[in-house]
């Protein structure tokens, strides 16, 4: 059984509006074992970014509050931490990387310079050690002629070797987490492939376990142990990469397959989209927070939200449609994955 590095359990976070809270993140739970790859996947709102800056408590300083739940990393619950305690985990233990590398790095020093800085901040080490570490870790994060690089001001790499530079700031601190929020979607699809083969690297040569967060299906199939699909602030399916696409069983799960370029389950060569749009938080439908954009929806669906359906062992499906099949662990096979068609 591997070792939980973070355990969130019913975390709700949210934003006050003038009727009151909204929720933007509903009662979710999610596990990220020692050493491996989460895929938090969802369209954009659904509350990916507000469940990242929950974990790191940056959400305090973003207007959002924490309302209910806990988050063990390593046992150690940071929902009720004080900001200066979590000072201490943020960039040492937990480390964070954003889409936009440009703006994660200071212009004005050199890239050697911003992580030397980290090196000497999260480590203590000497200006020459720190140089020195700077550069193996430009090194590491695949970056050529590191001693030459090290000397140069942002605007003067690509993109791409920007977001190199920023993840190498991130792991001056030897990260037990890595979150990456849309890490590649800034960059071009060439570019995008080589820092998610980095990410997997350095996943394998330190054994960091990585919370990956992206809007794409595909790239989740790329690197992901396990995968948390979330719709309108509520974790909707969750399992391995092995069977979330072997045997998708959410709706929602399946529309998103569906609109992979090349993925089998698709009709013809259109590529598919889920009809409709994700609704405002102060706005949700009643029941199943899906159901106006579901192809299955029944009458059930508009009354009652669905709680955690057990499909498989490490399997689990908030849907209706699979309320006779929870067997506490004995896996499923059928469902509507290999034949939905919206
Ligand atoms: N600072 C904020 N103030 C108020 N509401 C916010 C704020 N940040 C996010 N939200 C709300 O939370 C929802 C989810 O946002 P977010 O987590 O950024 O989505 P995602 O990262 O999945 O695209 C947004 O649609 C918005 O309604
Ligand atoms: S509960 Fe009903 S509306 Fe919701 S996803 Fe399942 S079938 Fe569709
Ligand atoms: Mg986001």
């Amino acid at each position: 059984m591997a070792e939980k590095l973070l355990e969130i359990r019913n975390l709700t976070t949210a934003f006050m509006s003038e009727n009151g809270f909204v929720k933007a993140t509903d009662r979710i739970s999610l596990n990220i074992e020692k050493g491996q790859t989460l895929c938090l996947v969802g369209e954009s709102g659904s509350g990916k970014s507000v469940t990242s800056l929950s974990i790191m408590r940056l959400i305090d300083y973003a207007g959002g509050s924490i309302l209910e739940g806990n988050i063990r990393f390593n046992g150690d619950d940071l929902a009720t931490k004080e900001q200066d305690q979590m000072r201490s985990i943020r960039g040492n233990k937990i480390a964070m990387i954003f889409q936009d590398p440009m703006s994660a790095l200071n212009p004005v020093f050199t890239v050697g310079e911003q992580i030397a800085e980290s090196l000497r901040l999260h480590q203590n080490k000497s200006h020459s050690e720190a140089w020195k570490e700077a550069i193996e870790l430009l090194r590491l994060v695949g970056i050529p002629a590191p001693e030459m690089r090290a000397k140069q001001y942002p605007h003067e790499l690509s993109g791409g070797m920007c977001q190199r530079v920023v993840i190498a700031v991130a792991l001056a601190c030897k990260p037990e987490l890595l979150i990456a929020d849309e890490p590649t979607t800034a960059l071009d699809v060439t570019v995008q492939a080589q820092i998610l083969e980095l990410l997997m690297k350095l996943k394998e040569e330190l054994g960091m376990a990585i919370l990956l967060i992206t809007h794409d299906m595909g790239v989740a199939a790329e690197v992901a142990d396990h995968i948390a699909v979330m719709y309108a602030g509520s974790i909707v399916e969750q399992g391995t990469v092995e069977e979330i696409f072997s045997n998708p069983s959410h709706p929602y799960t399946v529309g998103l397959l569906q609109s992979i370029p090349g993925f089998e389950g698709k009709r013809g060569n259109e590529l598919y989209t889920i009809k409709g749009t994700i609704p405002g938080l102060g706005n949700l439908p009643k029941g199943c927070r899906f159901n106006p954009r579901c192809p299955h929806v029944m009458d059930k669906c508009r009354q009652v939200e669905p709680g955690d359906i057990q499909i498989g062992a490490e399997h689990s499906t908030k849907c209706w449609l699979y309320e006779d099949k929870d067997r506490n662990g004995v896996s499923v096979s059928g469902g509507i994955g290999g034949n939905a068609n919206g």
